[in-house]
C-alpha cells in the first residue's frame, strides 16, 4: 500500500477502538490519515471523540433505508469523496452487502471480540464463560463476505479469571483491542500483511494461524 494509507473509519457506538486509533497516530506509532469517520447511529459517541480530533465525520442513518443493499451504496457513494485505501470497521453494527465487500475487496478490516473461529457473533464474552474457556481475546480480520470468518490477520489472548463477569472481561479484551487493532492496521498498511487469494499473508507467506499476542 502507500506511505500515507487514506483510512475511513466506520463505527456505530463508543469508539474506544477509533480513539486507540487516533491516540497510535498522535503518538506517531502508526502512519495513516484518517480522512473520515462514518457512523451509521447519530447518537454514537464516537462521532465526538472524532469532532475533538479534527476529524471529519459523517452520519448515514440505517433505519432511513429501505434495505441494506440500499444503505451500502448510499455508504459507498459518501466514501467515494475519500478515495480510501483501507477500511476500518470499529463497532460498526451493520452487515455489509456483497456489492461493499467486493468493491472493497482486501481492504477491509474488522475487529471481533473473540479468539476466532471460536464464537463468531454476538455476546462473546459471555459464551466464553459459560462454556469455561480458559483464555479469550480478540481477533483483527480482513473482512469477506462470511460474517467474521474472514482471513485472520492477528490476535491477542488473555487467561479468564476465575469469577470474572462478562462486563470484566469485555473490559479486559477491549485493552488487548486497543493495542492489536493499530498493530494489525500498521501491518496492513505497510503491505507486511496483505490479502490475496482470499487468504492472509504476512511476509509475503500464507498465514492460516495468525500471530498471537499474549498479554
Ligand atoms: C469492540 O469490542 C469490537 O470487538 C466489536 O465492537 C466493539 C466496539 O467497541 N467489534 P468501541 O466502539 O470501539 O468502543
Amino acid at each position: 500500500m502507500i506511505k500515507q494509507c487514506k483510512t475511513a473509519i466506520l463505527i456505530s457506538g463508543s469508539g474506544s477502538n477509533l480513539q486507540a486509533f487516533i491516540d497510535a497516530i498522535k503518538e506517531n506509532n502508526l502512519n495513516l490519515d484518517i480522512t473520515i469517520v462514518l457512523s451509521n447511529n447519530p447518537n454514537a459517541y464516537g462521532l465526538k471523540r472524532a469532532k475533538s480530533a479534527g476529524i471529519k465525520t459523517i452520519c448515514i442513518q440505517h433505519s432511513k433505508f429501505e434495505n441494506r443493499e440500499s444503505l451500502d451504496k448510499a455508504v459507498i457513494k459518501e466514501l467515494e469523496n475519500y478515495e480510501p485505501d483501507l477500511l476500518i470497521l470499529a463497532g460498526f453494527m451493520r452487515i455489509l452487502s456483497p456489492i461493499f465487500i467486493r468493491k472493497y475487496s482486501g481492504k477491509i478490516l474488522n475487529i471481533h471480540p473473540s479468539l476466532l473461529p471460536k464464537y463468531p457473533g454476538l455476546d462473546t464474552h459471555q459464551r466464553a464463560l459459560d462454556a469455561g474457556e480458559k483464555w479469550h481475546g480478540s481477533t483483527v480480520h480482513f473482512v469477506t463476505a462470511d460474517l467474521d470468518c474472514g482471513p485472520r490477520i492477528l490476535q491477542g489472548r488473555i487467561t479468564i479469571n476465575p469469577n470474572e463477569t462478562s462486563e470484566e472481561l469485555k473490559e479486559r479484551v477491549q485493552k488487548v483491542e486497543h493495542y492489536i487493532y493499530p498493530l494489525a492496521a500498521k501491518w496492513v498498511a505497510s503491505d507486511k500483511a496483505t490479502f490475496k487469494n482470499g487468504e492472509c499473508w504476512i511476509d509475503g507467506k500464507i498465514s492460516r494461524k495468525p500471530p498471537l499476542i499474549n498479554f
